[in-house]
């Protein structure tokens, strides 16, 4: 079995991003820019945006966070986006969910300049992806589908079962997959025999926060298997995957940490760079 090595891959393609960074400094005397408005005091969001910025800065791009308290009022948080989104040393702006419950989500992304939508998550963005057109993608699926790669590049007519639906992971993974020429199956918690739709994959992608729901017979001999899941329990940090069962039969497999997880900050740095890219056009 290959254990697929996503903080190696994640270290390379960082790499990759710093040279093209260097360039990009050397032909334009500036560096892309990366905004992460940060709401309230969860602590796991805490510590994705502190990555996040340290990852940033250290392939030279130019990094910021903006801090609100968590009874903020929407009308501060728009006012902002507005600012960032006409200050041109601002390439990518990022705002890290969950938001506080008095804050509407999708009014908070619909206002990003979809220009400036690293995370791929405003409407023109996803449907310029599900039409096949240019777009951010959203960092997880795209780390997923970078990993996939990896192992096979070819993945014409290749069987992708997808568990989980959201529009963060399921959905654009799905579209990912599809443009690659991939059958592709959408699962999700209401699916019938979902052992039996696993079985039929050449590829399987579970992102549905369920600890070890995969198991090692739902997965045909030398499938390639990634697990998104990022579950605490008393075991600690576990995936969606049982990875001593399906390490036995799985031609390839993401761990649980050390797979996905790296793949979406260095993706997140990839979607600033290509902002960049684009507004150049
Ligand atoms: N919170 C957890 N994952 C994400 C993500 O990919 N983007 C944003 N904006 N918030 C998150």
């Amino acid at each position: 079995m290959n254990l697929i090595d996503g903080k190696k891959i994640a270290a390379q393609l960082r790499n990759k991003l710093k040279v093209e960074v260097d360039s990009i400094q050397k032909k334009f005397n500036r560096v892309p820019g990366l905004t992460v408005i940060l709401i309230g005091d969860f602590a796991p969001s805490q510590i994705y945006v502190r990555n996040k910025e340290k990852s940033a800065k250290e392939i030279g791009l130019r990094s910021e966070i903006v801090k609100y308290p968590k009874d903020v009022q929407e009308k501060t948080v728009l006012n902002k986006i507005d600012e960032l989104n006409k200050d041109d040393d601002v390439s990518g702006i990022l705002v890290q969910l969950p938001l506080p419950d008095h804050i509407d989500k999708q009014k908070i992304i619909e206002r990003i300049n979809p220009e400036k939508d690293v995370d791929g998550f405003h409407p023109h963005n996803v449907g310029n992806l599900s039409s096949g057109y240019e777009s951010s993608v959203p960092c997880t699926p795209l780390g997923c589908y970078l990993l996939i790669k990896e192992i096979e590049p070819n993945l014409s007519g290749k069987k992708a079962i997808v568990i989980g639906r959201s529009n963060l992971n399921g959905k654009p993974m799905a579209q990912l997959l599809l443009k690659e020429n991939c059958t592709v199956t959408i699962t999700h918690s209401k699916t019938k025999d979902l052992k039996n739709e696993c079985n039929k994959g050449d590829i399987v992608i579970a992102a549905v926060g369920i600890p070890e729901l995969v198991k090692g017979d739902w997965i045909k001999k030398d499938a390639i298997v990634i697990d998104v899941g990022i579950n605490k329990t008393e075991k600690g940090i576990i995936g969606d995957v049982a990875f001593e069962e399906v390490s036995k039969v799985a031609k390839a497999l993401t761990p649980v940490p050390g797979g996905v997880g790296p793949m979406t900050i260095a993706c997140l740095l990839k979607n600033t760079i290509d902002c960049f890219k684009r507004s150049l056009k």
